[in-house]
Formats: structure tokens, C-alpha cells, sequence
């Protein structure tokens, strides 16, 4: 049994990162006829692991099932990013505990994803969720189908806090066959101080360049028309590493390749270059579109939070990018609440939300993350306050949204449509190169296709247009 540990997934130690090649052949008839449930919370990496999961559950013959009475296994892809993923874990803990005990004693449980690198939650697991089978961690996904075909009358537990290695050869069971995930890189060498990913994650890897462009190149074959390019650090890719391309010299290969569009996430500030501003501009199949995390417009707390910029740094970046850039959206992460911040400091905040007037941003209530240098802080601040921050912060984020989407009203965007709308099977949905979703009239037969779409309608959170 491997356990996870704090002190472990801290280090970083290792100067070289092993590449490795992974050639798995599992016997599909081994679990032949048997169902999967998958459930994944939090990020698209975890989206994306998400995927890989499923296609090593099909390698063993297990075919996926939408509820958890008609599974075999259930197997939870958790968050730890703030502490609400806890309560969503438990939750639907108590469910496959009950449908165990009471419908299917033999319904192997399983939990991977961020909690599991976590070492409170893992020894929680041991003491009072023994109905729990098997747990594996971010770094332990490759060694899934060895669990299960060892899977013994105990917990089987894998969980490495290691710094981390690159594995190739991974296959994807993607979600969709219009657009694709393609990590870049993985783990984060930033540590601020509010996150768990550093830790859970392990350090920054990133894949080579080469394999990439193969991954892309293949997917462009394959008819995929976007990608979307995936790091917790997306723009340090390449830094660790000796003879690599850069991230924005990544992104004009990636360019080369012909995919019809490609996006990225997630950019920090700090590495942001004036050569990835001048590729966005100049590729078009480079989407503009940016999400640019702030955290917090108060140089004060962004000090805190160890971003390594200061409000007037992001501010200068962002101007670069709407003037360099036509037509670039740009969202961002915004935390409030962060260990003693004042009324200046959230102030500070307010004044850059009103000044970027951002596309769209996630905001969030700082959640203490155990291990981590922020949670040992002492906050003075409620709980009361903290919400009332939020709210008026997303007054004003959700005015801004609204009046940048009124601004493409009768305008004709590209529109790349993905499928059939959820809440109106009349309509189809797809992004704009901008990353605004549309519901689209008249154009059922244009999935996969970007297709030219005239907006009638602008809301907060979305558009409506009609095909032309
Ligand atoms: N508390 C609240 N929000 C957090 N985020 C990361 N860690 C925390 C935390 N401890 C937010 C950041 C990040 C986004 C993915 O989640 O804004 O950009
Ligand atoms: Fe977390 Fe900061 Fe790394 Fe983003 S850059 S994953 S917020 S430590």
C-alpha cells in the first residue's frame, strides 16, 4: 500500500524528468460485460484524466454506464482546489455505500483524482470508509488496470507523492470527437500560496515538443477541428527543460499542424511574453481568447499569495494584450477573502474588475487548504463578509459580461457547433473563437462545422444567433 505524503509531494529535488514510453496490452475479455461509472469534478485536467480513465476501463472489456445501480464499478475523479470538493466527494460516498450494502456487495468503489494525492483525506478513507476498494493517485492512473486485476479482500491503496514523470503513449476515450484536450505539460513549480495543486500535482513536466505536435497531428487526421493545449502553467512550458521550444514557439507549431483551432489554458501572468501576444495576434487559428487568473487586484495580497506581480504588472499585461490583440476575450480567476484582506484590498480588486471590464470571470471564497503556507495564516476576517465581498464582486462581474456580450449583438460570428442544445433540442450550441456560447437556430446539420451564425440575442452567459 502506498500512502500519500505532504513532506514528499513538496520536494523538488529531481533535476531530470523521466519520459516514459508506456506499451500496456490488457485482455479485453477480462471484464467483458460488465458497466463503469465515472464521475469527474473540478478542472479540465481532471476532465482529461478523466478520459484517459475511461479508455483504460474499456481496455479491460468494461463498458460505461450512466447511473450507479446498473454499475460495477464506481470510480470518483475528485478536486481538492477548495474544500466544497470534500462535501461532493462524501456525498456521493454515502450513495455508493448504500447501493454496495444494499443492491451489489460486489460493486468495486474506487477514488483517484486531486483528494486522493491528499493525506488526510486517504487516512479518512482507511478509518471509516472501509467499503472503499481501491484508491489511486494523480501520479498512479497508468497502473489503473493493475490495481483492478490485483484488486485483493483489502483496500488496495497507490497513491505516489512524487515529483512525477511524463508517460507517452496514453490512450484517450475523448468526449468528443469535434474538439480535443492535449496536455503539455503537467504539475506546477509556482506554489502559490493558496493552492494544493503543487502538492498534489507534483512538479512542472513538461511533454516534449515532438510528441505534441505527433498528438496534434493525429487528431487533425482523425478530423478533430480544435485543441485546446493543457498545463496548470500553460505559458512556463518548456522552461525546465534544455533545447525545447518555447510556449509561444510551441503554439506556432502547433499552428503548422492546419488544426482549424487551437486554445490553451491556463496562462499565468508571470509568464506571459510579448511573443505569445504577437502569435495570438498573428495565427488565425490561434483563438483569441485568454484566460488570465488575477487572484486579487490588491499588490498587497497578490504579495501573499506569492503571484510574483503586482496589481499595475497585470494591469500593463492586459492592455498589451486588448491593444495588440482585436477582439481578444479575456476571464479570469478572482479569490476574495484571502487571510486578513482588508476593505483597501478588496477595493483594489473592485477598481480592477471595473477597469478590465472582463469577458467573464470564476470567483471564488478563499478555502484553506491544509499543507498549504496560506492556511496557516490567522484570518480575522468572517465567514459573513467574505460572502457579501463575493456577491458585489459578481455584481460587477456579471454587468461587465453582460456588456461585452451585447456587443456582438447583429454582429456575424464563426461559430464552431458542437451539438444539439441541451434545453432546447430544436437548437445547436458552439463557441465563438472568442469563447462565447451560442444557441443556434437552423443549423442541425452543421455539427462539427464553423459555420457563420448572426447573434439576435445577449445575455449574461450566453448568445443566441441563427445560422446564415
Ligand atoms: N481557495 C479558493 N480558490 C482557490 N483557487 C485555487 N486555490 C484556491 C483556494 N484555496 C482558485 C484560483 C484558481 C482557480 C482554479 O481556483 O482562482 O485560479
Ligand atoms: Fe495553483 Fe498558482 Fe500553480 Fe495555478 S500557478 S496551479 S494557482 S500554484
Amino acid at each position: 500500500m502506498k500512502l500519500p505524503n505532504i513532506n514528499e509531494a513538496r520536494k523538488r529535488t529531481k533535476n531530470e524528468v523521466d519520459y516514459i514510453y508506456l506499451n500496456q496490452n490488457y485482455d479485453e475479455d477480462m471484464f467483458k460485460g460488465q458497466k463503469y461509472f465515472l464521475r469527474t469534478y473540478g478542472c479540465q485536467m481532471n476532465v482529461h484524466d478523466g478520459e484517459e480513465i475511461a479508455a483504460r476501463l474499456e481496455s479491460l472489456g468494461f463498458k460505461s454506464t450512466d447511473s450507479i445501480e446498473t454499475a460495477d464499478i464506481v470510480i470518483l475523479n475528485t478536486c481538492a482546489i477548495r474544500e466544497n470538493a470534500h462535501d461532493k466527494l462524501y456525498g456521493f460516498l454515502g450513495r455508493c455505500k448504500h447501493e454496495k450494502e444494499k443492491n451489489n456487495p460486489n460493486l468495486i468503489i474506487g477514488i483517484c483524482g486531486c483528494m486522493a494525492q491528499e493525506e488526510g483525506v486517504v487516512d479518512d478513507i482507511i478509518k471509516r470508509h472501509p467499503y472503499v476498494d481501491i484508491v489511486f493517485g494523480t501520479h498512479n492512473i497508468h497502473e489503473l488496470q493493475d490495481l483492478l486485476i490485483s484488486k485483493n479482500e483489502k483496500q488496495n491503496i497507490k497513491v505516489y507523492s512524487c515529483e512525477g514523470n511524463v508517460y507517452e503513449n496514453i490512450s484517450y476515450k475523448r468526449d468528443s470527437n469535434i474538439k480535443a484536450w492535449v496536455n503539455i505539460q503537467y504539475g506546477c513549480d509556482k506554489f502559490c500560496t493558496y493552492c494544493i495543486v503543487p502538492y498534489t500535482r507534483g512538479k512542472q513536466r513538461s511533454r516534449k515538443s515532438s510528441e505534441i505536435i505527433k498528438e496534434v497531428e493525429e487528431l487533425v487526421r482523425l478530423g478533430y477541428k480544435e485543441v485546446t493545449l493543457l498545463g496548470q502553467n500553460v505559458n512556463a512550458y518548456g522552461k525546465e527543460l534544455e533545447d525545447e521550444l518555447s510556449f509561444a514557439e510551441l503554439l506556432r507549431a502547433v499552428s503548422e499542424t492546419g488544426i482549424e483551432r487551437v486554445r490553451f489554458v491556463t496562462s499565468h501572468p508571470w509568464d506571459f511574453t510579448d511573443d505569445m501576444i504577437e502569435c495570438i495576434a498573428k495565427c488565425d487559428n490561434i483563438m483569441p481568447y485568454i484566460h488570465l487568473p488575477l487572484q486579487s487586484g490588491s499588490s498587497r495580497i497578490l504579495k501573499l499569495m506569492g503571484r510574483r506581480y503586482t496589481k499595475e504588472e497585470y494591469l500593463e499585461l492586459y492592455n498589451k494584450i486588448r491593444n495588440t490583440i482585436p477582439n481578444c476575450s479575456i476571464t479570469t480567476d478572482i479569490i476574495v477573502g484571502f487571510p486578513n484582506e482588508t476593505d483597501e484590498d478588496f477595493n483594489d480588486t473592485l477598481n480592477v474588475a471595473e477597469t478590465c471590464k472582463f469577458d467573464s470571470a470564476f470567483t471564488f471564497i478563499y478555502s484553506p487548504r491544509e499543507g498549504t503556507p496560506a492556511a496557516k495564516m490567522e484570518d480575522a476576517i468572517d465567514m459573513k463578509k467574505k460572502e457579501e465581498r463575493l456577491h458585489k464582486l459578481n455584481e460587477i462581474i456579471n454587468k461587465y459580461s453582460l456588456e461585452a456580450n451585447k456587443k456582438y449583438l447583429n454582429k456575424v460570428v464563426p461559430v464552431l457547433i458542437e451539438g444539439v442544445s441541451e434545453k432546447d433540442s430544436s437548437k445547436v450550441f458552439g463557441y465563438t473563437d472568442t469563447m462565447k456560447l451560442v444557441n443556434v437556430e437552423n443549423a442541425q446539420d452543421k455539427i462539427g462545422k464553423i459555420i457563420d451564425v448572426e447573434i439576435t440575442d445577449a445575455k449574461s452567459f450566453s448568445l443566441d444567433g441563427k445560422a446564415l
